[in-house]
């Protein structure tokens, strides 16, 4: 099946990418691509990551009319990732015209969506006109997600046990915010451990900097595959 780990290569150039990747496997670790690495490093960067066997989430969180995200996702799909993103505030249309890109070319790409921002307080959306707390926008959001046909959604831990209940268990809940037990929290506030987030039901964790910035990456993916297993 694969491990639960994908890990953020928030890397500023391709370079710093490929030396931190020289060492992992595909086995041990599936690898996300957000903006700053893709702006930098193109779409042929990505290939070749697929090429050498790394299931990529290409992280994009495409979000804009249904037949421009259509076809991105359509793009995106062509690189062969694995798994690509869209908000879901871009609408059930929007979505749905997403998944129906990704059936047309017969690809095996997996879509979720970003539900709420995890920068997003209540005070922040009500900013922008949207008077639910934040936890009954992801309860929202991730209904029209599934009602959309998309394979799952971006959530924090804490929202992946009322999300599970909820949704079944092919849903796929991806989680950022984690952190093995005695590692720098960062900017993160809500975290869990990978432990407490598979027993919480996510899907998917997505590491960044207690594994990119460590001294020894290979000993923190060993322990967090450990710890998922
Ligand atoms: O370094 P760290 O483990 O905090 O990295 C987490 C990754 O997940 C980053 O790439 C970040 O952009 C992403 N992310 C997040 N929170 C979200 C959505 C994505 O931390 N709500």
């Amino acid at each position: 099946m694969g491990s639960k780990l994908i890990i953020a290569l928030d890397f500023s150039t391709a370079e710093a990418a490929l030396r931190f990747i020289r060492p992992l496997s595909p086995e041990l670790c599936r690898l996300k691509i957000g903006f700053e690495l893709f702006v930098a490093a193109g779409p042929d960067f990505v290939k070749k990551l697929v090429d050498s066997g790394f299931d990529i989430f290409l992280d994009l969180k495409f979000h804009d009319i249904p037949n421009t995200v259509a076809s991105a996702c359509r793009s995106a799909s062509s690189l062969g990732v694995w798994m690509i993103n869209v908000h879901a505030s871009g609408s059930d249309v929007m979505m749905r015209a997403a998944k129906q890109a990704l059936i047309d070319c017969d690809s095996s790409t997996k879509i979720i969506a970003v539900t709420v921002l995890t920068s997003m307080d209540a005070h922040q959306l009500s900013k922008i006109n949207i008077t639910n707390q934040p936890a009954e926008q992801v309860k929202y959001l991730a209904e029209l997600t599934q009602q959309s046909g998309l394979d799952g959604v971006v959530c924090s831990a804490q929202e992946a046990t009322m999300l599970r209940e909820h949704h079944g268990k092919d849903f796929l809940l991806v989680t950022p915010g984690i952190r093995p037990e005695g590692s720098q929290r960062g900017d993160q506030s809500r975290i869990m451990t990978p432990a407490q987030a598979l027993e919480a039901g996510v899907s998917y964790i997505v590491v960044g900097r207690p594994i990119t910035q460590s001294n020894e990456p290979l000993k923190v993916i060993d322990k967090i595959n450990v710890d998922m297993s």
